[in-house]
């Protein structure tokens, strides 16, 4: 089973991420064959600056393979380092009927919100959907938000392989719904758009300032809390032990422990939970060369995949 998974490079990635893409895509190299791409391509489509968009894809290679994505045994490449899969997506687009697209969600807000779209954003899901067929995969993890363009992408498969003959496996979205929401220090979900995230590379300071600004109610420290309204409880939770957590349940329950303590306690937590996957990342970041040949390597392992798919669609479509 191959399993494909993109990621955007944004700068930076927290716990919440982490939680619901990273560590489900790092599970995913035992049960299935991993593709797993840093998406540099689509940012670009919002994204207009050269010198972030250079750093932030390096940042992700370095946060990917200091996660645990293993490039023995698994695919990991740079989006734009396998430039035919700009190639197939002209070829979708020929199949891909405008009103599919008109649809599409994240085209809709920008129009909604008076953002003005471009044509990339408008193509986006062409895109995404040749980084999906080019390499034959089976499953792709998503979040929610990004269900729809799966599904834009099995339609295209559908009515390529109808049109033109087998070209393509038909892919199917898998949505993690388990953690699906994690809390951020505001209580809302955990996202870099609200601002409220706990970044996992930060400087120990803050982290440490963000954790202690989690938002509390007025409860005194003598009195009894309850865990299960606590957003610090809401975190611990995700990344301690059961027992852990319920040592942690009782102190909120029993009173005398105040917010403050507790947030030091969930810093605690997390910088040690964190604490191999920073060593790493400092070892490989003060190794650029070899993150770089690393990053080369996977290019070439998915070009390789890719060669196949796009030699039998230039073929099937008449462009030889
Ligand atoms: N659009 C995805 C996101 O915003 C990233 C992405 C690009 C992707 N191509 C993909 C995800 C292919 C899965 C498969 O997160």
């Amino acid at each position: 089973m191959r399993i494909l998974s993109g990621i955007k490079p944004s700068g930076m990635i927290h716990i919440g991420s982490y939680l619901g893409m990273i560590r489900p895509m790092v599970e995913s190299q035992n049960r299935g064959e991993l593709f797993c791409f840093i998406a540099n391509l689509h940012s670009l489509t919002t994204m207009f600056d050269a010198k972030t968009m250079i750093q932030f894809t390096n940042d992700a290679l370095l946060d990917l393979l200091a996660l645990g994505i293993d490039p023995e045994k698994s695919t990991l490449w740079v989006q734009s380092d396998v430039p035919e899969v700009t190639e197939l997506t002209w070829y979708l687009s020929n199949v891909t009927p405008m009103g599919l697209l008109e649809r599409c969600h994240a085209y809709k807000d920008a129009v909604a919100r008076n953002i003005p779209a471009n044509d990339g954003l408008f193509t986006y899901p062409v895109l995404m959907a040749a980084d999906i067929l080019m390499y034959q995969s089976n499953r792709v993890p998503v979040g929610k938000d990004q269900k729809q363009h799966v599904e834009v992408a099995r339609d295209i498969a559908i009515k390529f392989n109808g049109m033109y003959g087998n070209a393509f496996t038909i892919p199917e979205e898998e949505i993690a719904d388990a953690i699906a929401v994690i809390p951020g220090i505001d209580g809302q979900k955990m996202s870099k758009s609200y601002n409220n995230y706990i970044e996992i590379f930060g400087a120990e300071k803050a982290i440490r300032k963000k954790i202690m600004s989690i938002v509390t109610d007025v409860t005194p420290v003598e009195a009894p809390k309850d865990p299960d309204h606590s957003t610090i409880y809401a975190i611990y939770k995700l990344f301690a032990t059961e027992e852990q957590s319920s040592v942690l349940a009782d102190k909120f329950r029993a009173g005398g422990l105040g917010y403050g303590d507790a947030k030091k306690q969930l810093f605690e937590l997390l910088w040690d939970y964190f604490a191999p996957f920073r060593a790493k990342r400092n070892e490989l970041s003060a190794n650029m060369d070899y993150v770089i040949s690393l990053r080369k390597k996977g290019a070439e392992k998915a070009r390789a995949a890719a060669q196949g798919t796009l030699d039998n669609v230039r073929r099937l479509v008449g462009v030889v």
